[in-house]
């Protein structure tokens, strides 16, 4: 199979050239035929598969074949995204595949001057990728309307159907031609969003490569169970050899559940002379995109996130994710995992389990129907951790760092993990320690562990966690 046979335009297929694409992955094999016919879509494939270019590249092509100009103040394509970050890179792909067909792309989402915005959109453009707060502030203070959309693409159409944006996508729906195409892109799809879904879509096509909430395929799987005192500890003993000449880590994304307890561990890591950014909510937009800048540049190798960072990102040579804290909502889990192990590379994800986040493993193997494998807590585990403590202390910012946590800890409330999409916080407290274990971090595997000196029974601290929100990163208001 390759591009020629799909139907692409020459320009496209000039694009693609450029790229150095070879084969259509399975998702553009099929959606790509169906989207030239200008049907809907439904299209569900595993992260880091090419959905972008299976939903671009048509549209490109239909948007020439139509052969009409963007009316000023206007778009034909509209892309809508989560995140800034997302909605970004988007625009930048667009731009790539359209090279050679002349199409104006432009974004529009917030922690950006809207006056910019404005100025963007103000002659018309053909592609608008956007995160639907800014875009509804654009329309409402009528520096656009959609009158003459003919592609509408919701990415993550899962997220973008859930509670944190159906009002605001309702809003934007209504405002669009009845007559349009539209396509939904997304690795998951829970079967109540996949009922909604059904009410913005007319006789679509529904292409599934693997079944809904499939992982990406190249990915090692490992799960260690941890106190959640003792997760800083772990964290920095797997970085030192991952990092070290055993170890196979090149780029490291670590998801927290919070904004605070990203700049913890950040704080904490600092402590023991490891260099991290992190990535959420709280931080300004420079600060966002220098952190996300510099992790894909390679400067700063390891970058802390919150799950605004769990979708759609494409970073090459991520390595490893890590979930220092597991996600609540299982779908995120497959989100996470899929910043690595892109595009047919290969990856490792590991997870932090403390005692009552079982119930969201649970969940998450649940969901993705694969029993994670189980890594245990080095042989070593609780002399290093100590000394790594120790030094955590000697530093005082991170010693507050830690004190905040550990007050936290002594202050968390347990709960039962919350409901699925809830934006409440949910706690994590951690019981005895029960597992073995080694710091995992070596894709190529080296002797039995994925990571170093395993073997060691884990400690018996008994702690707890701070409460945490979920979904902070699945909710980019502006
Ligand atoms: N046919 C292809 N050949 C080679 N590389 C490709 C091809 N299609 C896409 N890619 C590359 O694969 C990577 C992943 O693509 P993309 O971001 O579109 O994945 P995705 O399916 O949208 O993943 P996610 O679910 O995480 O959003 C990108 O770097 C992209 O350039
Ligand atoms: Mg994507």
């Amino acid at each position: 199979m390759s591009f020629e046979t799909l139907g692409l335009s020459q320009s496209v297929l000039q694009a693609l050239a450029l790229k150095e694409y070879t084969q259509p992955s399975p998702i553009q094999a099929q959606a790509i035929p169906i989207l030239l016919q200008g049907r809907d879509l439904l299209g569900i494939a595993q992260t880091g598969t090419g959905k972008t270019a299976a939903f671009m590249l048509p549209s490109i092509d239909r948007l020439t074949e139509s052969k009409k100009r963007p009316a000023p103040r206007s778009c034909r394509m509209l892309v809508l995204a989560p995140t800034r970050e997302l909605a970004s890179q988007i625009a930048e792909s667009a731009r790539g595949y359209s090279r050679f067909s002349h199409m104006s792309v432009a974004t529009v989402f917030g922690g950006t001057s809207i006056n910019k915005n404005r100025q963007d959109v103000q002659r018309g453009v053909d592609v608008l990728v956007a995160t639907p707060g800014r875009l509804i502030d654009l329309i409402e203070q009528r520096h656009l309307n959609l009158d003459s959309v003919e592609i509408l693409v919701l990415d993550e159409a899962d997220q973008m159907l859930d509670l944190g944006f159906i009002h605001a996508l309702k809003q934007i729906v209504r405002l669009l031609p009845t007559k349009r195409q539209t396509l939904f892109f997304s690795a998951t799809m829970p079967k109540t969003i996949r009922d909604l879904a059904d009410k913005f879509l007319t006789d679509p096509a529904q292409v599934a490569v693997t079944p809904v909430a499939s992982t990406a395929e190249r990915v090692d799987q490992f799960v260690t169970f941890v106190n959640q005192p003792e997760k800083p500890a772990l964290l920095t003993m797997m970085l030192r050899y991952g990092f070290g000449p055993q170890g196979s880590m090149d780029r490291v994304l670590i998801f927290s559940r919070t904004k605070h307890g990203a700049d913890r561990i950040v704080k904490q890591l600092a402590a023991s002379a490891i260099p991290a950014n992190a990535i959420h909510g709280n931080k300004s937009q420079p600060q966002r995109e220098r952190a996300l800048g510099e992790f894909k540049s390679g400067k700063v190798k390891i970058l802390i996130a919150t799950d605004i960072a769990a979708r759609g990102i494409d970073v090459s040579g991520v390595s490893h994710v890590i979930n220092f804290d597991l996600p609540n909502v299982p779908e995120q889990y497959v989100h996470r995992i899929g910043r690595t192990a892109r595009a047919g590379a290969a990856g490792v994800a590991i997870a932090f389990c403390a005692e009552d986040e079982r119930a969201y493993l649970k969940g998450i193997e649940k969901l993705t129907k694969q029993k994670i494998a189980i890594e245990a807590l080095p042989e070593n585990f609780n002399n290093e951790a100590n000394k790594i403590r120790s030094q955590v202390k000697a530093h005082p910012e991170a010693a507050a760092a830690q004190e905040r946590e550990e007050r936290y800890q002594e202050t968390g409330r347990h709960q039962r993990p919350a409901k699925r999409f809830s934006a409440k916080p949910a706690g994590a407290s951690a019981g005895p320690g029960a597992a073995r274990g080694g710091p995992g971090g070596n894709r190529g595997g080296q002797g039995a562990g994925r990571g170093g000196p395993g073997g060691g029974r884990g400690g018996r601290n008994a702690g707890r966690s701070q409460g945490a929100g979920q979904g902070q990163g699945r909710r980019e208001a502006r």
